[in-house]
C-alpha cells in the first residue's frame, strides 16, 4: 500500500530479520472478568504478524496496553493472562515481563533467542505513555526503543492515540505496518473512497456525543443511517418525542436536530426506531415491554430497539451493497434486551453485499451473541480508530509510520 512500509520492506532495510529484535505494538486490549478473558478476538487477530516475524527468526518484543490504569502498576490490568493466551494461540512459549522497561523487561529481552516472543507489561503502567507532553512521551519511547532494531505497528485499535508506544516509537526506529493494520486500512479506504451503493451505516451504543464527528461525515458519504442504542433517544427527543427515563444527552439535542435537517436536504435517510423495549430500570428482574417510540411512558427506560424497528433495520440492510456497523442496539449483555442487536447482526451476515463490523466492542458483541467472524465481510479490531478514520481524521499512528 502506498505510503506504508511492510514487514518485507523492514526485513530488507535491516538486512534480514534473523536474530533481529523487532518491537511490535499490538492491540491486546481484551475484555476481562477478573483474570478470565471473555473475548480473545484481538489476541487472535494479532497472532499472524507475530508468527510471521518469529518464522523469519526475529526476536519479537510485544508492547500493548490493557484498559485504562492510572499510570502506575495495577495487578488488575496486568497483561499476564493475555500473554498466556497468546502463547496458547501461537502454540509456543510466550514470556511475560513483569515490568515494561525495568530490570525484568531488560532481562527477558536480553535472554531472547531468534524466534522467541516476550510481552512487556502494560505500557500504560507508565504515565508517560499517554502524556500530553511530547518530551515525556519521547523519553519513555526512547527507553522502549532500546529493545528494538525495528518497529512493527500492528495495533490498529490504538492508532488514533498519540501515545509513546504507538506514535513516538515509530519515529525512533525503522518501522513498518503489520498485516493487521494494512488490512484494516484497506477496508476503511474502500468504505470511504468507493463504497458500492446503497451504503448503509448502523450506529448504536450509548453516547451520541462519541459519534457526532462520524455522523457529520456520514451524512456526506452514506445513503442511509440506521440509529439504535441509547443514542437513538437523543434523536427521538430532537424530533419532539418524550423518552421517559432513557439515557439522553440533552445538550446535544440541538446538534442532532441540525443533522436531521442536513440529512433531509442531502437526501440521506436517517431511520430511527419506531418501537422500543423498555423497563422501569435495568435490573435482572425488571419486566420488559415494547412501546411505540413516540409514546414512551415517563417512568420507563429504553433498553433495546423493538421488534418492528429491528425488522425495518433488517429490511434496509438486506438491500445494501455495503454496510458498516458500530455500536449495539441495546443492552445485549442481558437476554431481555439483546434481540435488536441479534437481529441486526443476523441481517449483516445474510446480506448479499459487503458487511463490516467496526469496533472492539461491536466485534465482541457479535461473538458473544454466537456469530463467527467469517460470517461478515470484515470484523474490525478497532472501534474509536475506525470511527476517526471514517470521520476523515488523520490517525497519529498512521501519520508517524508514513514519515518513518
Ligand atoms: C480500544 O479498546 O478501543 C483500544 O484498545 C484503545 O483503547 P483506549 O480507548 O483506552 O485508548
Amino acid at each position: 500500500m502506498a505510503g506504508l512500509k511492510t514487514v518485507d520492506d523492514l526485513a530488507t532495510s535491516l538486512d534480514g530479520l534473523e536474530g533481529k529484535r523487532v518491537l511490535v505494538r499490538s492491540d491486546l486490549n481484551v475484555p476481562l472478568q477478573g483474570s478470565v478473558i471473555t473475548d480473545d478476538g484481538r489476541i487472535r487477530a494479532s497472532g499472524p504478524t507475530i508468527s510471521d516475524l518469529t518464522r523469519r527468526g526475529a526476536k519479537v518484543i510485544v508492547m500493548a496496553h490493557l484498559g485504562r490504569p492510572a499510570g502506575e502498576p495495577d495487578p488488575s490490568y496486568s497483561l499476564a493472562p493475555v500473554a498466556a493466551r497468546l502463547g496458547e494461540l501461537l502454540g509456543r512459549d510466550v514470556r511475560h515481563a513483569t515490568d515494561t522497561v525495568g530490570a525484568a523487561a531488560r532481562a527477558a529481552v536480553g535472554a531472547m533467542d531468534g524466534g522467541d516472543v516476550v510481552v512487556l507489561e502494560n505500557v500504560r503502567f507508565s504515565p508517560a505513555e499517554t502524556s500530553k507532553v511530547d518530551s515525556e512521551r519521547g523519553a519513555f519511547a526512547a527507553e522502549l526503543a532500546t529493545f528494538g532494531d525495528g518497529f512493527v505497528s500492528d495495533g490498529f485499535g490504538v492508532l488514533h492515540r498519540k501515545q509513546a508506544s504507538v506514535y513516538d516509537v515509530a519515529r525512533l526506529l525503522p518501522g513498518a505496518a503489520g498485516g493487521l493494520v494494512l488490512r484494516e486500512v484497506e477496508v476503511l479506504r474502500r468504505l470511504t473512497e468507493a463504497p458500492e451503493r446503497p451504503y448503509v451505516v448502523v450506529l448504536g451504543g450509548s453516547k451520541v456525543s462519541d459519534k457526532l464527528g462520524v455522523i457529520d461525515s456520514l451524512i456526506r458519504t452514506a445513503d442511509t443511517l440506521l440509529i439504535g442504542g441509547a443514542m437513538a433517544f437523543t434523536f427521538l427527543k430532537a424530533l419532539g418525542h418524550e423518552v421517559g427515563k432513557s439515557l439522553l444527552e440533552e445538550d446535544k439535542v440541538g446538534v442532532v436536530r441540525g443533522y436531521l435537517d442536513q440529512a433531509a436536504q442531502a437526501g440521506v435517510r436517517i431511520v430511527l426506531p419506531t418501537d422500543v423495549v423498555v423497563a422501569p430500570e435495568l435490573t435482572a428482574d425488571a419486566p420488559p415491554m415494547t412501546v411505540q417510540a413516540d409514546a414512551m411512558p415517563p417512568d420507563q427506560l429504553g433498553l433495546d430497539i423493538g421488534p418492528e424497528s429491528a425488522r425495518q433495520f433488517s429490511q434496509v440492510l438486506s438491500e445494501a451493497r455495503t454496510a458498516f456497523w458500530n455500536g449495539p442496539m441495546g443492552v445485549f449483555e442481558r437476554a431481555a434486551f439483546a434481540a435488536g442487536t441479534q437481529v441486526v447482526a443476523r441481517a449483516l451476515t445474510e446480506m448479499d453485499g459487503w458487511s463490516v463490523v467496526g469496533g472492539g466492542d461491536s466485534a465482541a458483541a457479535v461473538r458473544t451473541l454466537g456469530f463467527r467472524d467469517d460470517q461478515f465481510g470484515h470484523v474490525s479490531t478497532g472501534g474509536g480508530a475506525s470511527l476517526e478514520y471514517l470521520e476523515g481524521k488523520t490517525l497519529p499512528g498512521i501519520a508517524a509510520l508514513e514519515r518513518s
